[in-house]
C-alpha cells in the first residue's frame, strides 16, 4: 500500500510500536511515525491528536496508537469526526472493528496484550475490508455527532 500508515505511541507504546513499525516495513508498507521516540514519560493526548490531524490533512488513511492501556490514546483520537480508533486485544475485534465499523486506527495496550496478539491483530485490521450495507448508516452517523 502507498498511502502510509500512521504510527503513535506513549512512553508505555513505545517498546511495541517500535516492534510493530519493524514489521510494517518489512512488509513494505510505508510508516509515518509520529513518536514519541524513547520511553521517558509523555501524555498521551498529544499522540493520539497527532493522529487525529495526520487522518484529517490525509497524510494517512490508517493509523497504529499505542499507549499503556490502549484506552487514554484512543479518547484523545476519537475526539476528533474524521477517526474510529478501536481498541483491540484479539483477533475477532480486529476483524469486526473493520467489519462492522470502518476503524481507521487500531489501539493496542502496549502493557496488556502481547506482541503475538498485537502483530496478529494489526495484520487481520490491514488486510479486512468494511462490510458496508446497514453498516454505512451507523458509521456515517458517527461522522456527524449531535
Ligand atoms: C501512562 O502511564 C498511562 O497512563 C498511559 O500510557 C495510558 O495507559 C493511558 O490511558
Amino acid at each position: 500500500e502507498s498511502t502510509p500508515i500512521a504510527v503513535a505511541c506513549d512512553h508505555g507504546g513505545f517498546e511495541l510500536k517500535q516492534m510493530l513499525v519493524g514489521h510494517l516495513k518489512a512488509e513494505g508498507h510505508v510508516v509515518l511515525d509520529l513518536g514519541t521516540d524513547s520511553t521517558d514519560s509523555v501524555d498521551y493526548p498529544e499522540f493520539g491528536y497527532a493522529m487525529a490531524e495526520a487522518i484529517r490533512d490525509g497524510k494517512a488513511t490508517r493509523g497504529l496508537l499505542i499507549c499503556g492501556s490502549g484506552i487514554g490514546i484512543s479518547i484523545a483520537a476519537n475526539r476528533h469526526p474524521e477517526v474510529r480508533a478501536a481498541v483491540v486485544h484479539d483477533g475477532l475485534g480486529a476483524r469486526l472493528c473493520r467489519q462492522h465499523n470502518d476503524a481507521n486506527v487500531i489501539c493496542f495496550g502496549g502493557r496488556l496484550i502481547g506482541p503475538e496478539v498485537a502483530l496478529d491483530c494489526l495484520n487481520i485490521f490491514l488486510e479486512t475490508t468494511f462490510e458496508g450495507g446497514r453498516h454505512a448508516r451507523r458509521v456515517d452517523k458517527l461522522s456527524k455527532p449531535r
